[in-house]
């Protein structure tokens, strides 16, 4: 996995057929999508139960690039071999989700995996900066985890132009999760963020059977973002 801050464009299958994963993960990458964006909710952590480490392994024959794996759970560390065998190339786990974040990117690192770190709406930027030479990514989350669907909380953008400067020259991704639209999307990229998460707003309008859609709707936010 290279790293280059160039807008990348994850679309979150949550908001995809469950019915369908394999299919959908296809047409979203024929589509233009730079990374699969694979939300993994708990009922406890966050109040919304997805899937688990089955789940990713059944779909990861189906994605060719990237599959980022986003954990909406508590406790974390139990699963993380699992979720690395799964085939993640990216696991991301939530500072709120644990005391002992630290352990946490430590064992993510372990296992081989790029190592992300996610941050509530309410939790500062600053929390951060301790763990920044033990992450890849940081995810800045703009909507309150647990649904797709939801408004962007616009005060979250500053929390990403503060974390843009505190990482300065590392090779660390900045990846924005909850209501990127292209309307929002010029503003997240501009504060620094090079990984646009986006459910709704991708998948909405269309189907496996009618993928340009996903095609149209990955163009615009990438346009819109180019143009921030
Ligand atoms: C929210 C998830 C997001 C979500 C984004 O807990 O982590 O990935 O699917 O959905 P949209 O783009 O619809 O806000
Ligand atoms: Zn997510």
């Amino acid at each position: 996995m290279t790293f280059d801050r160039r807008v990348k464009i994850a679309p979150s299958i949550l908001s995809a057929d469950f019915a369908n994963f394999g299919a959908e993960c296809q047409a979203i990458e024929a589509q233009g999508a730079d990374w699969v964006h694979v939300d993994v909710m708990d009922g406890h952590f966050v109040p919304n139960i997805t899937f688990g480490p089955a789940t990713c392994a059944a779909i990861r024959p189906h994605i060719k690039g990237i599959m980022d794996v986003h954990l909406m759970i508590a406790p974390v560390d139990p699963y993380i071999d699992a979720f690395a065998t799964a085939g993640a190339d990216v696991i991301t786990a939530h500072l709120e989700a644990t005391p002992h974040i630290h352990r946490s990117l430590q064992a993510i690192r372990a296992t081989g995996a790029k190592a992300g770190l996610a941050l509530n709406p309410g939790t500062p930027a600053s929390a951060a900066e301790p763990l920044l030479d033990m992450v890849d990514l940081v995810c800045v989350m703009t909507v309150n985890p647990g649904f797709g669907g939801q408004k962007f909380i616009a005060s979250q953008i500053a929390k990403v132009a503060q974390l843009r400067a505190m990482i300065g020259d590392r090779p660390i991704h900045i990846e924005i999760d909850g209501g990127v639209d292209p309307v929002t999307a010029p503003l997240v990229a501009q504060a620094g963020a090079d990984v646009l998460v986006a459910g709704s707003a991708v998948f909405r309008g269309g189907s496996v059977h009618n993928p340009e859609v996903y095609g149209a709707n990955i163009r615009n936010i990438r346009a819109a973002a180019e143009a921030g």
